[in-house]
């Protein structure tokens, strides 16, 4: 740290210190502001505010980087898999062969519910959404392992292992319970000879008379989708995992609150917005070219879903690796001809050549595409947003991990600059107009 900052208040000078990570990220430490000076600093939607310092994923927006624990995400989108990913960002480093064959044990023996926990599905009404059904669920965990659930940072750390395979293997056994119960249909149990990814496929679309086998294509696209969401450091839900961690909440409740951040339309509910957007473009016959019209407006409701990112001010490098290998995920599901990915390819090239969104540095993000995967991989839409919270797990896994085992962790309490009435006296109700 340097003190090479100066800030000139009310014609007084008060020095600053200032930081710089590994990748040459500046800041300047606010800390001791207020304390200082009497003034907080003020910025609405945290855009220029570094909340933490964090070893787990580096972005450069402008550059269109994203790398896990230093990783390219083009190198482990080639040649890891989610397991594996997952098993680099919270342990840190990638595992070797005895550590990778560990983990999958873990995630296998986890990987059904509670039995008890099945009367918690029956307790939601038919039609309930899979995001509400799998926060709530999450959470729950908590009352089903107590021992790995005490709000006392160093017994949960010590078992965070174990806590976080159960993390890992039931989110999509939870997930994809959620599913049946919402269409009425019966549970699947999860079976221990399935890799991950075709073990989820297996809970959701086998039928207790019939198995549901999936290609190697199938279940590589389903990979890819869920390794590019790992993790994203500090978005919304993240910060909000974050910032429940900080209150020295178990890693469950935490996970659960970052499913409900998660769930927005402006965060991971926009590749279900996306595909909602491209339906109603075609009902309408539009060929996009009205649509990307009314966008620039940027109003709520006509935005251009799929694009802009509060980081990248470029191509998202996940939509990017998406897009590369959609030709070849739709080839493999026999899908020819979907007019809402031509719609989708038109929106994308004539916004790519619109002032209005080259001036704002909007370009696809994740969400643009992966809602079209989804979609070919037989999702329905209501799973999108779970499926975001699958792929992010590992993410927020070690996310509560770096703040619970941070020894000089402090509550996250942010202020506010009040703007409401100044003091004033009661008024009896008579006396009201
Ligand atoms: N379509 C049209 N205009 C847009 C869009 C869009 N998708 N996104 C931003 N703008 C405009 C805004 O109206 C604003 O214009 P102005 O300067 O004339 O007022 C300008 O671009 C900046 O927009 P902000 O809302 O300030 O950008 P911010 O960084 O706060 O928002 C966000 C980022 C929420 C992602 C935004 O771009 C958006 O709403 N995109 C659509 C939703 C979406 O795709 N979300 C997924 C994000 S990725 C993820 O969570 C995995």
């Amino acid at each position: 740290m340097a003190n090479d900052a100066v800030l000139k208040i009310e014609g007084k000078e008060f020095p600053l210190p200032t930081m710089v990570g590994s990748e040459g990220e500046k800041a300047i430490d606010v800390r001791n502001l207020r304390a200082q000076t009497g003034y907080i600093t003020y910025d609405d939607g945290f855009g220029n505010t570094g909340s933490c310092t964090s070893g787990i994923t580096f972005i450069d927006g402008d550059a269109g980087i994203l790398r896990y624990r230093g990783y390219p995400i083009e190198q482990l989108a080639e040649h890891s898999s989610f397991v594996e990913t997952a098993y680099l960002i919270i342990h840190g480093e990638l595992p070797n062969a005895k550590q990778r064959r560990h983990f999958g044990d873990l995630l296998r023996l986890h990987s059904p519910v509670h039995a008890a926990m099945d009367h918690l599905f029956e307790g939601f009404p038919l039609g309930s959404h899979p995001m509400a059904i799998l926060s709530a669920l999450l959470n729950s965990l908590g009352c089903y392992y107590p021992h790995l659930a005490t709000n006392r940072v160093q017994e949960d750390l010590a078992n965070f292992e174990e806590a976080s395979a159960i993390a890992i293997s039931k989110v999509r056994t939870i997930a994809a319970m959620s599913y049946r119960k919402s269409r009425g249909l019966p549970y699947i149990y999860p079976k221990r000879t399935l890799p991950y990814c075709e073990n989820f496929l297996h809970m959701m679309f086998s039928q207790p008379y019939e198995d549901y086998v999936c290609t190697p294509e199938v279940a590589q696209a389903l990979n890819l989708f869920l390794l590019l969401h790992a993790d994203h450091e500090q978005n919304c839900s993240t910060s909000t995992v974050r910032m429940v961690a900080s209150s020295g909440a178990n890693l469950f409740a935490s996970v659960a609150a970052g499913v409900c951040a998660l769930w927005g339309p402006l965060h991971g509910g926009a590749n279900m917005a996306v595909i909602e957007m491209l339906e109603s473009i075609h009902a309408e016959g539009d060929d996009g070219s009205k649509f990307i019209e009314s966008a620039r407006s940027g109003k709520a409701g006509h935005r251009l879903m799929g694009f802009g990112h509060r980081v990248y001010r470029n191509y998202d490098p996940r939509a990017k690796i998406i897009k590369a290998s959609f030709d070849k995920a739709l080839a493999s599901l026999g899908i020819k001809d979907d007019p809402l990915l031509a719609i989708a390819r038109r929106l994308e090239d004539a916004a790519l050549s619109d002032q209005y969104f080259l001036s704002r540095k909007l370009y696809p993000n994740v969400d643009f595409y992966s809602g079209l995967i989804m979609r070919a991989l037989g999702i329905p839409q209501n799973m999108f947003t779970v499926m975001f919270a699958i792929g992010r797990m590992p993410g927020w896994i070690a996310h509560w991990k770096e703040v619970a085992s941070n020894p000089k962790n402090k509550i996250y309490r942010p202020r506010q600059v009040f703007t409401g009435n100044a003091k004033r006296d009661y008024v009896l109700m008579e006396k009201r107009a």
